[in-house]
């Protein structure tokens, strides 16, 4: 387990156990809404991968699981602005990793760490949407909407949450802290 006390400017915001129940909940929504049809779970690398293995446990119905990647051009600040302004990209989003099964005519679930300002999500619904899905849903852990500068809400949200940078359960800062089993402030001073 990883020790808490080596990383002691970190705050919890939301605990392991608040997110178990949670994603319980969320599980238990997508079973119903799906109930009896198989899904397809697409993880956006790598931040969902964690949120992607404990719902798709949860969920009574017959899945698959796939991932994709993606990577933003432009003006992607360091770590330490990214965490002072946010991530302010140009928009520009890449894919860095297709699926590698069909989802057409498949139920798709798009599984997402954050919905910060909603760049990534718009370009892979667009591109997801492409493929001809049978059903196209999102789910996501965190949303943070007063950052938004896409008009995209997600269908499955976890917690909605202040303009704070958060790691912890799959999420990041600069790479590390994925492994921490809550959701964690970091500072901003
Ligand atoms: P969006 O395109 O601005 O919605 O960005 C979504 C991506 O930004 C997420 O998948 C995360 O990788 C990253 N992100 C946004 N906010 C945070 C945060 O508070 N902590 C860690 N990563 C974040
Ligand atoms: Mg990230």
């Amino acid at each position: 387990m990883f020790n808490m006390s080596a990383v002691p400017e970190l705050r919890i915001l939301i605990s392991q156990e608040q997110i178990r129940q949670k994603v319980a909940e969320l599980a238990g929504q997508i079973t119903r809404d799906f109930k009896g049809q198989p899904v397809m779970f697409v993880g956006v690398l790598k931040g969902a991968a964690i949120f992607l293995s404990d719902l798709a446990r949860q969920v009574e119905l017959d899945a698959t699981f796939d991932f994709i990647g993606v990577s933003s051009y432009g003006n992607r600040p360091s770590p330490t602005q990214e965490l002072l302004s946010g991530w302010d990209s140009t928009g520009e989003v890449r894919l860095t990793k297709d699926v590698d099964q069909s989802m057409r005519d498949r139920n798709v679930i798009l599984v997402e760490d954050i919905l910060d300002t909603g760049l990534t999500m718009a370009y892979l619904k667009k591109i997801l949407l492409a493929h001809q899905p049978r059903a196209l849903k999102i789910a996501a852990l965190l949303d943070k909407p007063s950052r938004r500068k896409q008009p995209i809400e997600a269908d499955y949200v976890g917690f909605k949450i202040p303009d704070e940078f958060v790691v912890g359960y799959g999420l990041d800062y600069a790479e590390r802290y994925r492994n921490l089993p809550d959701i964690c402030i970091v500072p901003r001073d």
